[in-house]
């Protein structure tokens, strides 16, 4: 497993397991077996109620905690009262620290929650802080208020919306992309693009991990979403090969092509409304 150098110093190990959408047993089946399997990143957040679930995974699979990159995420709701919130997301997890902490959403008073972040950064609470689906003068406002500033920014990024001009923005600050959504969210029709399958047959692959190889190529971190633990598993073997800069060329050419999801303002203020008893999941 390779590894990214966060601006802060810390290393990341560039892929991790996604657990959006899983439900609490699936979530702890699938961390589980990734971290049986190698992997050593872990994403989940606040809004996916799967929280706890991580945390016994972590527990069930063996692996020491120093030894895993653990992500999570807070939501919007959350930021008035971040210090507390911070707190609570760690008593779910059952650890005494997270490794990346993310704002999920760019509304409600992102600075505010950012100066709680900050204050748990130096209270060694979390080791490293991100933002989630910001755009760019939103990055600025942050990056122009913080003491400390974003390691990570993630945003949906896949072979058919593949952030160039972000990640221009990002690279004189060394903030690295994580790439959600890195497989179309399952998409069977990017899977499926001539390109990938002419690939995964050239390197013995599968086009699953010919994108996967691709994003790494590009600089991104990426946090594939899979319960099946075969997929697990085949979605971490992509370190082994290199694409040429001709066939990075061709996915190149993809980009722009299409967005699978695009949150109007009124959808992040209706989210922004969503509360959630997050103690009370399973
Ligand atoms: N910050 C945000 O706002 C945000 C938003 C969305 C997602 N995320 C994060 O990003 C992660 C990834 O997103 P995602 O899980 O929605 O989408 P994804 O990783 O692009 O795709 C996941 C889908 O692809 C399938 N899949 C995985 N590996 C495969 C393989 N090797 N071959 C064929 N199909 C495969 C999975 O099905 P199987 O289970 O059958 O393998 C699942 O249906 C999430 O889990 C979450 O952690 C963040």
């Amino acid at each position: 497993m390779e590894t990214i150098k966060l601006n802060n110093g810390i290393e990341m190990p560039a892929e991790g397991l996604g657990t959006f959408l899983m439900e609490p047993d699936d979530a702890q089946a699938a961390v589980e077996s990734a971290l049986e399997q190698g992997y050593r990143h872990i994403d989940t957040a606040n809004y996916y109620m799967n929280e706890k679930a991580v945390g016994r995974g972590m527990r069930a699979s063996g692996v020491p905690r120093e030894e895993i990159f653990l992500s999570t995420k807070l939501w919007p709701t959350e930021y008035d009262d971040a210090d507390a919130a911070i707190d609570a997301t760690l008593a779910r997890l059952g650890t005494d620290y997270v490794d990346m902490l993310i704002l999920h959403q760019p509304i409600c008073d992102y600075i505010a929650a950012w100066k709680s972040m900050e204050r748990a950064y130096q209270a060694g609470k979390v080791r490293s802080l991100g933002l989630s689906n910001f755009p760019q003068e939103k990055i600025q406002e942050v990056i122009d208020a913080a003491e400390i500033k974003p390691q990570l920014v993630t945003v949906e990024c896949h072979p058919y919306f593949q952030e160039r001009e972000l990640r221009e923005y990002l690279a004189p600050y060394g903030i690295v992309i994580e790439a959600w959504y890195p497989l179309g969210h399952g998409d069977k029709g990017l899977l499926e693009e001539s390109v990938f399958q002419e690939l995964a047959k050239k390197y013995g692959k599968t086009p699953a991990q010919v994108i996967l190889r691709w994003h790494v190529q590009m600089g991104n971190s990426i946090i594939p979403g899979s319960t099946n633990p075969a997929h697990i598993a085949d979605n971490a073997d992509i370190f082994d090969f290199e694409l040429t800069d001709e066939e990075m060329g061709r996915i190149a050419e993809l980009d722009g092509t299409k967005r699978y999801y695009q949150p109007s303002q009124e959808k992040l203020e209706a989210y922004a409304a969503m509360t959630a008893d997050y103690d009370a999941q399973k």
